[in-house]
């Protein structure tokens, strides 16, 4: 009986490897499958980069007491969700207790304090949800207790945030950091990796790219069919810009002021929500990438995405032309990932190109100096190399991200603008640092166009770009944009009798520029309200002082009970930033946050608003006697009532 002879399914790890010839395993602890397919994708990478055996593994299907037996010349990855309140996912419970465990002894009888890992290699990646307590749990306490027992991590231990949406960014961006570390600890040769298609582009002859059956820049089915709403994140709407403004400008900078007609569409906001926009690329980087994929003579042929299997999403609308896949459908200006040259590499067009990409694929550094550093699209990498190449668009459409939405805080109020959002948008076009390379903001160049347009007006900037604004989107009469609203939890408090205080430096003031007619509405209704500060900064006072007049107005009308206080940062020899001025209104600040007070900060990220954060925290310890530490902690607790919010974006 051929059942019964048959060796049993071992549930020892290592034997299993051994037996399977095994270099890498991938444990996952997966609830909703997200972590185990991260762990499948890093065990083909492992393979296809790497030439690692590899396997996934659940970690219920093993004893993992035989951790202690895991070979030096091997690799354990972690890949673990954080579930609930801070717990493991049902598959990993066993394990995290083994791991975990105050008594856990090992196969070869090892306690804590005989580092009974010390031979295990290991990498380490959490997804969870910054909006509930407990982020990461898991993947922290897990990574702590395997460092108690000997264990050597490799790299960083990544954290994935499901909560803003950046999951897939955040493991991108650890995995990158980790293969590296892996490499070097590990001596793995990074090798050539062969490109396996899993759609397929097929040009189809029937349909000429005039038919309205083709996607030409619509982004949703009933674009495309002309029925109507509802409009949402699926089906944006097309918005009548009512008026365009510019609101500074200088050198190399705008900042412009749109006003857009919700009109009749049904999509709504409250004070403080977003606006979102959906640009196209620019007219440059399209006939540039067409020109390198030798596409320039077929841009209009109808092509078909299809796939061998019936369960793939095809991640554009079709039929489509290539060229619309490349002006509306696909980020095709985004930051170049080395990934991205190492699929490119075999269909280099020549040995000697393809030396060049194989090294701009491997070389992390030299990767970084000719490529990252300076801000290049792919079309301009690609034609750096090469003039054409001979690329299946298959590639493009699975590797490049699809076009997305980007996000503006409106800067009107809906109890006064309900049915025109405004917004306020900074446009930038850098020269990086060393190069001649201009960074082009997508969607703030792309807006800019279309004021431009608006106003009939010639682009006066040396390096203006052009957009293609007569498709389908724009078939209407007047200027149009594609958008829908999100909803925010940035928002003034219930009780409008509470003071507020809000920082907001450059375009960061948008949203508070809201909060103030909401609040001039108020006082004209007759509504008692609380005292309102704003910082605001910008870098001279004859520059970019975003709606300089409105503040005056708003002093007025508000009696008394508003104050802007500004910092500007280039007027001085030092310089002089929001941060300056709220140390030097501290006691106020404490003050009327003591009373009950507001505190908003919208802007900057990464610096200022982090910096904004640790200053409070030091004010509330300086004015209120507290020890070190205590401040911040009082911020963290504003934050939880929402008594402290942020609009934030890097
Ligand atoms: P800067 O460009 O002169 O350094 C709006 O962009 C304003 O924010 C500008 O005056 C800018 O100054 C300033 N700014 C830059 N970095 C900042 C930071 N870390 N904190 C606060 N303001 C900052």
């Amino acid at each position: 009986n051929d059942a019964l002879n048959k060796p049993k399914k071992t549930r020892n790890i290592i034997e299993k490897m051994q037996e399977t010839n095994k270099d890498l395993v991938v444990f996952y602890g997966s609830q909703t499958g997200t972590a185990e397919d991260y762990a499948q994708r890093l065990a083909k990478e492992g393979h296809s980069r790497f030439g690692l055996k590899s396997m996934t593994a659940d970690p219920e299907d093993y004893d993992l007491d035989t951790l202690d037996t895991f070979p030096n010349n091997k690799l354990a990855m972690f890949i673990l969700a954080t579930y609930g309140e801070g717990e493991p996912t049902d598959n990993a419970v066993g394990f995290t207790e083994l791991i975990c465990g105050q008594d856990t002894t090992f196969s070869n009888g090892g306690g804590i304090d005989e580092k009974p890992l010390s031979n295990l290699k290991y990498v380490a990646f959490g997804l969870g949800n910054k909006t509930y307590e407990h982020y990461n749990a898991m993947v922290r306490k897990v990574d702590s207790a395997l460092a108690q027992l000997g264990a050597q991590r490799l790299g960083d231990a990544g954290e994935g945030d499901d909560g803003d949406g950046t999951m897939e960014e955040d493991f991108l961006s650890w995995k990158e950091g980790m293969w590296d570390a892996v490499a070097a600890a590990m001596n793995l040769e990074e090798k050539e990796t062969e490109y396996e298609p899993t759609l397929t582009v097929i040009e189809d002859e029937s349909l000429s790219a005039d038919s309205d059956q083709v996607y030409l820049g619509e982004p949703s089915k009933q674009h495309l069919t002309m029925s109507t709403g509802p409009y949402n994140a699926h089906n944006p709407y097309i918005a009548p810009i009512l008026s365009s403004r510019e609101l500074s400008k200088s050198k190399n900078r705008n900042c412009l002021h749109m006003e857009i007609n919700l009109g009749l569409s049904g999509l709504a906001y409250r004070t403080g929500d977003h606006l979102a926009l959906w640009p196209t690329n620019s007219d440059k980087e399209v006939d540039r990438l067409l020109r390198v994929l030798d596409l320039t003579e077929k841009h209009d042929k109808v092509i078909r995405v299809t796939s061998a299997d019936p369960t793939a999403k095809i991640p554009i609308p079709q039929p489509t032309t290539y060229e619309s896949v490349l002006r509306y459908y696909l980020e095709i200006c985004a930051p170049v990932s080395r990934q991205f040259m190492s699929s490119l590499c075999q269909f280099s067009p020549s040995p000697e190109t393809k030396a060049e990409v194989f090294k701009l694929a491997t070389d992390k550094e030299y990767f970084k100096s000719k490529v990252s550093e300076k801000s290049m699209t792919l079309g301009q990498v690609m034609e750096s190399i090469a003039p054409k190449w001979q690329v299946p668009f298959s590639l493009m459409v699975e590797s490049l991200n699809h076009l997305q939405a980007r996000y503006y805080s409106i800067s009107s109020s809906s109890l006064t603008s309900p049915k025109v959002a405004h917004i306020t948008a900074a446009v930038d076009s850098r020269t990086i640092n060393g190069s001649d390379n201009v960074l082009n903001g997508v969607t703030t160049n792309y807006l800019y166009a279309l004021k431009l347009r608006q106003h009939g007006a010639e682009d006066p900037r040396p390096y203006g770009l052009s957009y293609q604004l007569d498709g389908p989107r724009n078939k209407y009469d007047g200027i149009h944009v594609l958008v829908h609203t999100r909803h925010s939890n940035f928002k003034l408090p219930n009780d409008p009798a509470k003071p507020i205080i809000m920082v907001g430096p450059g375009t960061g003031v948008a949203p508070f520029r809201g909060f103030l007619q909401e609040k001039i509405e108020q006082v004209k209704q007759g509504t008692e309200i609380g005292q309102i500060i704003l910082f605001f900064g910008c870098r001279r006072e004859n520059e970019d002082f975003l709606y300089r007049d409105e503040w005056k107005v708003a002093e007025q009308e508000l009696n008394g009970k508003f104050k802007i206080i500004t910092a500007f940062s280039r007027e001085t020899e030092q310089k002089i930033y929001v941060q300056h001025r709220l140390q030097e209104h501290s006691k106020q600040v404490n003050d009327l946050l003591q009373e009950g007070g507001y505190f908003y900060v919208c802007g900057d990220a990464a610096h200022m608003a982090r910096e904004v954060n640790t200053l409070l925290g030091t004010i509330f310890e300086e004015q209120r006697n507290l020890p070190a530490k205590a401040g911040e902690e009082l911020v963290k607790q504003m934050r939880n009532r929402g008594t402290y919010q942020e609009d934030v974006w890097s």
